[in-house]
């Protein structure tokens, strides 16, 4: 029997189906009606789409780095031709290719002079990487809840979150949603503090027309594995503004400047990305649009088969959100629906029936590195116990404590196969419903 996955674990199973150990027949479930975990037939047995999808082309761009020796950025062609590519998509002024989003988090950060000091809001609900580029520049990173409907952040509770040591708003457009936008932007622009996007699941996803991560002084995208434009590891930033951009192109560059070679001008690290992540992405691009198409109609297909089903709430979207990249689809899971089974065993007996699930993330702020790291002694240093107390330990987001108890996600890959697909995980969904005493009984 396959088990409830970790978060990275989840995605990279349900992108290879191999991993499931099935062959790719399929049946429907609800005719052959006891359930796969007591023993009855899956109502799915097959792999969902092989990621990532690669051709010929993607061989030959490969290929042709490595034949002419010029695999990092400062002598090649590739990342300024994906950098020039990456901003016409999204419609920014200027796009900067960095080693993966976590480096683009950190180099925007460096750019907007975010330092010791410092607050930054940010989501409980995200992956840990967004707190880690704030504590990474010995920024305090202060949780605003989540909204336990969209999953997003509750923009309605960031203005009472404000201090006047805020240096940085961090929205994250979770699973490829959008965050309140309007919200975020009015309370930014009356209180002049600059939004830095974390768009890294977020690959296409609109806002009243506008592509994410090209609202915010600056934009961060992740091209990790499992993202849905993927380098293995790779990320990018986007912004207008002409100066921030020149800071980020420096920070990730050792605090080069644009001439000289060993000419520093500011603080930096090494993060550029290599020719071959360029590459590929300038390759994997090309299908992107497509590939976002059939997620969107997809989802929006299951929402309408989920939504029907009583015990589950697929997320809602804001209104403002015109267009959703659906990297992860996330609904949550309420107990009495399923004669009060629980999450865990749910998500067993999905699994079990052939389709994997995950239970997404549990609350970051009461996860040892947080504490550590406010303990540590570089952090003593700079701020007050009292500070340093409040946030290891007085942290309050009842919405989102909830949602990690309620969460479910599937992988943006279930979502590029045939509608057929959707059926069947509703399919399995009802089948468990239906069953859901024997298993509590069991
Ligand atoms: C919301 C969010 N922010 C930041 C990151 C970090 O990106 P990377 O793994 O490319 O460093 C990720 C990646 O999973 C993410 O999902």
């Amino acid at each position: 029997m396959r088990e409830p996955q970790s978060r990275r674990t989840f995605l990279g199973v349900a992108a290879t189906g191999a991993a499931l150990g099935l062959n790719t027949t399929t049946t429907r479930g609800e005719g052959s009606d006891s359930l796969a975990i007591l023993g009855g037939k899956p109502v799915r047995k097959g792999e969902y789409t092989r990621w990532p999808i690669i051709d010929q082309d993607d061989e030959r761009a490969w290929m042709e780095v490595l034949r002419t020796g010029r695999w990092c950025r400062l002598n090649g062609k590739y990342a300024d031709t994906f950098e020039e590519a990456w901003a016409r998509t999204l419609g920014a002024k200027h796009a900067l290719a960095v080693a993966n989003g976590t480096s683009a988090l950190v180099t925007s950060l460096a750019a907007l002079g975010v330092g010791p000091g410092d607050e930054v809001v940010v989501p409980p609900y995200t992956f840990v990487a967004t707190i880690n580029a704030v504590l990474l520049h010995h920024a305090l990173p202060v949780f605003v809840d989540t909204d336990i409907e969209t999953l997003q952040i509750d923009a309605s509770k960031i203005e009472a979150a404000l201090t006047e040591r805020t240096t940085c708003i961090i929205p994250v457009h979770l699973g490829g949603s959008a965050a309140d936008m309007d919200q975020i932007q009015t309370i930014a622009r009356k209180h002049k503090i600059p939004v830095l996007e974390d768009a890294c699941q977020a690959h296409l996803a609109e806002w009243r027309g506008k592509k994410v991560g090209t609202m915010g002084a600056l934009g961060c995208f992740s091209f990790q594995a499992s993202k849905n434009l993927n380098s293995g590891e790779g990320g990018a930033i986007v912004s207008n503004d002409d100066r921030l951009i020149e800071e980020c192109k420096s920070f990730q560059n050792n605090g080069r400047g644009s001439s000289a070679l060993y000419a520093h001008s500011r603080n930096g690290a090494n993060l550029r990305i290599t020719e071959f992540q360029a590459a590929l992405l300038a390759r994997q691009l090309s299908r992107l649009e497509t590939q976002s198409r059939t997620r969107e109609q997809n989802a929006q297909y299951l929402t309408s088969l989920l939504k029907e089903i009583p015990g589950l709430a697929p997320a809602r979207m804001y209104d403002g959100c015109t267009r959703n990249a659906y990297h992860l689809y996330m609904f949550r899971y309420a107990p009495d629906g399923f004669a009060g089974l629980p999450r865990e065993q749910f998500l067993k007996a999905l699994a079990a029936e052939g389709v994997p699930a995950s239970s997404g993330y549990e609350p970051l702020y009461r996860q040892p590195f947080l504490k550590n790291t406010l303990e540590s002694r570089g952090f003593k240093a700079i701020y007050p116990p009292e500070r340093l107390a409040a946030l290891s330990g007085g942290i309050h987001c009842p919405q989102n404590d909830q949602l990690c108890k309620e969460a479910v996600w599937l992988t943006q890959t279930m979502l590029l196969g045939p509608r057929s697909d959707m059926d069947q995980i509703a399919d399995a969904v009802r089948k468990i419903q239906r069953h859901a005493g024997k298993l509590v009984k069991a």
